[in-house]
């Protein structure tokens, strides 16, 4: 019998997807494998959540919830889990409770059994509503931390907030390193430090991005990490997660009991490979997306963040300001109180930064979110912002300093009020909630035969 046990969320059908072909994949494609990956022995699939919603909506014509109800009725033992962002649920600005508490009635009532719930300034008063509403409906709560680095990112903040989480109500903790900058190192200290401190399961998310993920998932192991992401191999490697089998057949061999089928899994990358090779051919699965970006590690900006930066200055024929944008980059971070560089957090801190080189004086120009931002309206900053840049920012305006949601009056009559006309459940007031246009194009579409706004069909990139 060995001691040793880890345990597998498969990300293919929500993350490995989402990174690897923007989330383009259909539901008869996930169909016809799920009575299988619900033998191989994971601790969860990861199936809803992130870009899926929008995605199923906006390009494939398909109900979310729908495609949530089809996999739970093939998927009988194991767990579903979503990705939910607080009082964003899945955007980015943040809705009044009752819609927060209707979304995660309804999420578990369709069956998800995981509710992996983050802030992306780990701000953890954007999560009370949240956890409140997993436990009252039954789901499990497990609570992420935004992993990022900066000087005030120590592992002693991050052992602190995952006390927090825990008696906020956390039934595990996940590191969630969106951006693939956790080494192994700070791994093997981090997870030793919180599993030290709290007595829940711990669960590591990382990317393969900078080519160092194996050996970060296998320092987080060594150093009693319960749970790792990972996805099967066809979907597996460069913005998404290492391969699943790969993992499982490395730990096996180091004394651990995984509790996967490797027969299974093998069958589960058979089925994918060819579904790969069609979004391949159809130029959907960009070869871009495997590269190796150890840069990442060098700046410690996030990938997807570099990339944005060089886009908008090359366009505006300023490529030659990266340098200058990139040193740029750790000051606006320095002057907002080091948020996590997240999504919206990271375009923000970016699109700052860009403004301040290019406009020749910092601050000439500043976009919105960073104002909003700075009133309080994201969360509060992890350390408090000097008397200085915030009068720079927006003057002698008041900061807020409670919750931002308490200032968000009920919204859900509201929105079953405008989408009347094609809701036929509160489901479709969610989607509609959530994704106003795109929920009522495809409601229009389903209730109406002469409804002609047609499915879109553009690439975005899309991260997390
Ligand atoms: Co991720």
């Amino acid at each position: 019998m060995t001691e040793k046990s880890i345990r597998f969320t498969e990300t293919v059908l929500r993350d490995g997807q989402q990174s690897l072909i923007a989330t383009r994949m259909p539901t008869s494609d996930i169909l016809p494998i799920l009575e299988t990956m619900d033998q191989a022995g994971y601790h969860a699939l990861e199936v809803w959540g992130g870009a899926t919603f929008d995605s199923s909506l906006r390009y494939l014509n398909e109900d979310p919830w729908e495609r949530l109800r089809s996999i739970r009725k093939r998927v009988k033992n194991t767990k579903l889990q979503m990705l939910l962002r607080g009082q964003n649920l899945l955007g980015y600005k943040n809705y009044a409770d009752d819609v927060v508490e209707t979304f995660i009635q309804k999420s578990i009532e369709n069956g998800i059994d995981i509710i992996r719930v983050f802030d992306a300034l780990n701000d953890l008063r954007n999560l009370e509503t949240s956890v409140k509403a997993i436990k009252k409906y039954g789901a499990h709560c497990q609570i992420a931390i935004s992993y990022t680095t900066s000087k005030v990112h120590t592992v002693e903040y991050f052992t602190q907030l995952a006390k927090d989480m825990e008696t906020l109500g956390a039934d595990s903790i996940c590191i969630k390193d969106m951006a693939g900058v956790l080494t192994p190192e700070t791994a093997f200290e981090l997870v030793t430090a919180i599993k030290a401190a709290t007595s829940v399961p711990l669960e590591v998310h990382t990317h393969a991005t900078s080519g160092i993920s194996e050996m970060t998932y296998l320092k987080a192991v060594e150093a009693g990490a319960d749970i790792i992401d990972t996805a099967i191999s066809p979907f597996s490697g460069g913005t998404s997660q290492p391969a699943t089998e790969s993992m499982a057949i490395a730990l096996q061999g180091l004394g651990y009991d995984t509790h996967l089928d490797l027969e299974k899994l093998s069958e589960i990358a058979d089925y994918f490979a060819p579904i790969r090779d069609k979004f391949r051919a159809e130029g959907i699965y960009q070869a871009k997306v495997q590269d190796t970006e150890p840069k990442t590690l060098f700046y410690q900006v996030p990938g997807g963040m570099l990339s944005n930066l060089l886009s908008q200055l090359t366009e505006q024929g300023l490529a030659s300001k990266y340098d200058a944008v990139l040193q740029e980059v750790p000051k606006v971070r320095e002057d907002l109180g080091y948020p996590p560089l997240v999504t919206p957090l990271s375009q923000m801190v970016g699109t700052q930064a860009l403004m301040n080189v290019i406009s020749g004086e910092r601050y000439k120009m500043i976009p919105n979110e960073i104002k909003d931002y700075v009133r309080g309206l994201y969360g509060k900053a992890p350390v408090p912002i000097s008397k200085e840049i915030k009068e720079k920012i927006i003057g002698d305006e008041p900061q807020i300093e409670g919750r931002p949601a308490d200032l968000i009056a009920p919204q859900m009559d509201e929105f079953a009020k405008e989408i009347s006309q094609y809701a036929k459940s509160t489901e479709d007031v969610l989607s509609y909630a959530l994704f106003p246009q795109q929920a009522k194009d495809f409601l229009g579409r389903r209730e109406d035969k002469f409804y002609d706004v047609p499915v879109q069909n553009v690439s975005v990139s899309l991260d997390m």
